[in-house]
Parts: C-alpha cells; sequence; structure tokens
C-alpha cells in the first residue's frame, strides 16, 4: 500500500511515518511546515509542501504518486487557542479535512485514517473511557475532531473508503531525541521548561477527586500511538467496510502529582518541590481510555511504560535545551 501521511513532519505525523515506511509501506507527506520540520523525516520520503486547504494540490499528489490510502493528521491542536480563534480551527482542522476527503474521493482513494482526539469526550464521569461514552467536547478544539470524525464516517459511506479514526489520549515521548515535540503546550514539556529556567514545576490543583488530589490522565508513548497507526492502516486495507472509532491509550492512569515525580527523578531535580497552583479552567479529573476496543479489533496494545515516555522526552528537550542538563 502506499500513503499520503498529512503533517507528516510534525511530532507525531514523523512517528507515523517512520513506523509506516518501517513496516514497508510507501509514504508520502504533505505538510505545510508550519510546525512540522522536514528534518524529521527518514531518507527517502517524498515530501510536498503545501497546504491541507488546497484541494487541486491534493488531488494532483494523490494522482501522480498513485497513493491508494490517506493518513489525515495534520491539525491545530491547541485547546486555549481554539477558544480564541475558533473560525481558524473550523477551518484548518474541519475545512480542512473536508478538503482531503474531497480530493481523496476523487482520486479514488478507498482508505482513510484520521487523527482524533480524547477532546472528544470532554469531562467523561466514568472511571474508564469506552467508545461509546458520550461526546461532549469542551472547546472548538474537541468539536473539530468530533465534527471530523462524522465527516469521516459520512464520506467514508458514500465514496466507498474503509475508515479509521484514532482517539489519542495524553502522547508524550519520542522514538529519538530528534523526533521529539517542540512545542511546549502539555504537561511533560512544561515541566522540563520550568525547570530549566530554575523554576519549580506547577501542580494545577490538588484537591480533585482522586487518589493523590492531582488530575489522573492516560499518556501514551509517541511510538505506540505509531504503531497503532500501521495496525489500522493494515485493517483498513484488509476491511473494505471497516468504519472503526477506536481509542488510543493504555488503559491505564497516571496522576499529575506521579508525573511531575517521575520527570524530577528524570531531570536529577529530586529535591525541588512542586508548586501547588489553582485548578485550571476546563481540567476535567479522570480522563483514562478503556483500551479494549482497539485491542480487540486492531489486535494493539501499548507497550511502553511512564518512565520510557519521560526519560526519551527529556533526551529530545536536552538536545534543544542543553543548559537544562545539570
Ligand atoms: C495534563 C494534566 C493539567 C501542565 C490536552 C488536550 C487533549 C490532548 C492532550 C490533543 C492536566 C496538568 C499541566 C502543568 C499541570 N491533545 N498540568 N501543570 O489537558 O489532559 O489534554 O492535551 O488531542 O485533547 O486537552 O493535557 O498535558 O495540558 O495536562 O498540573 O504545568 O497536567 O492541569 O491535569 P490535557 P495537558
Amino acid at each position: 500500500m502506499s500513503w499520503l501521511v498529512t503533517g507528516g513532519a510534525g511530532f507525531i505525523g514523523a512517528h507515523v511515518v517512520r513506523e509506516l515506511a518501517a513496516a514497508g509501506e510507501r509514504v508520502v507527506v504533505l505538510d505545510d511546515l508550519s510546525s512540522g520540520d522536514s528534518g524529521r523525516l527518514p531518507e527517502g520520503v517524498a515530501v510536498e509542501r503545501g497546504s491541507v486547504l488546497d484541494g487541486a494540490l491534493l488531488e494532483r499528489i494523490l494522482r501522480v504518486h498513485a497513493l491508494d490510502g490517506v493518513v489525515h493528521i495534520a491539525a491545530k491542536k491547541q485547546v486555549g487557542e481554539s477558544v480564541e480563534r475558533p473560525l481558524e480551527y473550523y477551518r484548518e482542522n474541519v475545512e480542512g479535512l473536508r478538503t482531503v476527503l474531497e480530493a481523496s474521493a476523487a482520486a479514488g482513494v478507498r482508505r482513510f485514517l484520521f487523527s482524533s482526539s480524547a477532546a472528544v469526550y470532554g469531562m467523561p464521569d466514568v472511571d474508564l473511557v469506552t467508545e461509546d461514552t458520550p461526546c461532549a467536547p469542551m472547546s472548538p478544539y474537541g468539536e473539530t475532531k468530533l465534527a471530523g470524525e462524522w465527516l469521516v464516517r459520512a464520506a467514508g459511506r458514500a465514496h466507498g473508503m474503509a475508515t479509521a479514526c484514532l482517539r489519542y489520549f495524553n502522547v508524550a515521548g519520542a522514538a529519538t531525541p530528534e523526533l521529539a515535540d517542540t512545542g511546549v503546550f502539555n504537561l511533560v514539556p512544561m515541566v522540563f521548561d520550568r525547570l530549566t529556567r530554575g523554576e519549580a514545576p506547577v501542580v494545577f490543583g490538588d484537591d480533585y477527586p482522586t487518589a493523590d488530589g492531582t488530575c489522573e490522565r492516560d499518556y501514551v508513548h509517541v511510538l505506540d500511538v505509531a504503531s497503532a497507526h500501521v495496525a489500522a492502516a493494515r485493517r483498513i486495507t484488509a476491511d473494505p467496510d471497516a468504519a472503526l472509532v477506536l481509542n488510543i491509550g493504555r488503559g491505564e492512569g497516571a496522576s499529575v502529582a506521579a508525573m511531575v515525580a517521575i520527570i524530577l527523578e528524570t531531570a536529577g531535580r529530586e529535591g525541588v518541590a512542586p508548586r501547588i497552583a489553582p485548578r485550571r479552567a476546563g481540567d476535567p479529573a479522570r480522563v483514562i481510555a478503556s483500551a479494549d476496543l482497539a485491542r480487540k479489533e486492531l489486535d494493539w496494545t501499548a507497550r511502553h511504560g511512564l518512565r520510557e515516555m519521560v526519560e526519551s522526552a527529556w533526551e529530545g528537550w536536552c538536545l534543544h535545551h542543553p543548559e537544562a542538563r545539570r
């Protein structure tokens, strides 16, 4: 099979490209390089620079490279920013997806894989979130991902595409330091950033109804997220009727306090005491995946643990911030 990976030069995209290529799939990347970096891509992978809003370009790439599947990862992904700039998020994430689907249908693509998010669930009031847990996104970002799933399902049905939507939980870690996330938008890099500046990590709220009072999340290694794409690509290749929506998590929670402790140890800052700050608006107490459906449908489970996530992310951080090491 041969795949167009949109957003393939980004943090998650580059890991997906690497794993698809390693699994023997032919890959072409489309990326506008707004936050991506073509230096992340392995040799032999063709890169086209351009926007997912450019339907003519998409159709040309799909036809010229004779691609038969699409992995659509390109998107804007900052929850807070999406509240400030909803029109931009709907344009990039919903109109961008619609354009990619339209070009895919026109070019006869029959396999479509879409990056969704646990953000579709909002504040789930359950111990383990299953794919049947009601979706109630709390940000324009989450809304664009839920609307995206609907669009993928409808277009898949109408145009004869096998589809899979992967709802990522909290992605962390890196396959190599060069592939690490360079954004400072999530817990792990935010703590690295504060330590690098000589400041204490901040914990947003310690009065949640959880075991240690801090929020619990399902952190999943980006390499496991990438291997889930390979498994899903295989599945939608084999099953032309597939219309899957799957959680991609470990099925295990970790608290903010526990993550911060692992980070401090990894960075050699065991003596530093985190500062407890007020709750951050909109944070649910617990968001932990049930990973059963992905196991059943894809024969996939996450293999990497919290320490590997934090240690590999730290190596990547230190590559760009050598002063962080002491
Ligand atoms: C995790 C926990 C914070 C920083 C977001 C999106 C979600 C998904 C992943 C894309 C929370 C706490 C954080 C800090 C802290 N993205 N925290 N101190 O909010 O679970 O999920 O990113 O699809 O859709 O919503 O991730 O990493 O921001 O926060 O205490 O310095 O860490 O309050 O409880 P979140 P996060």
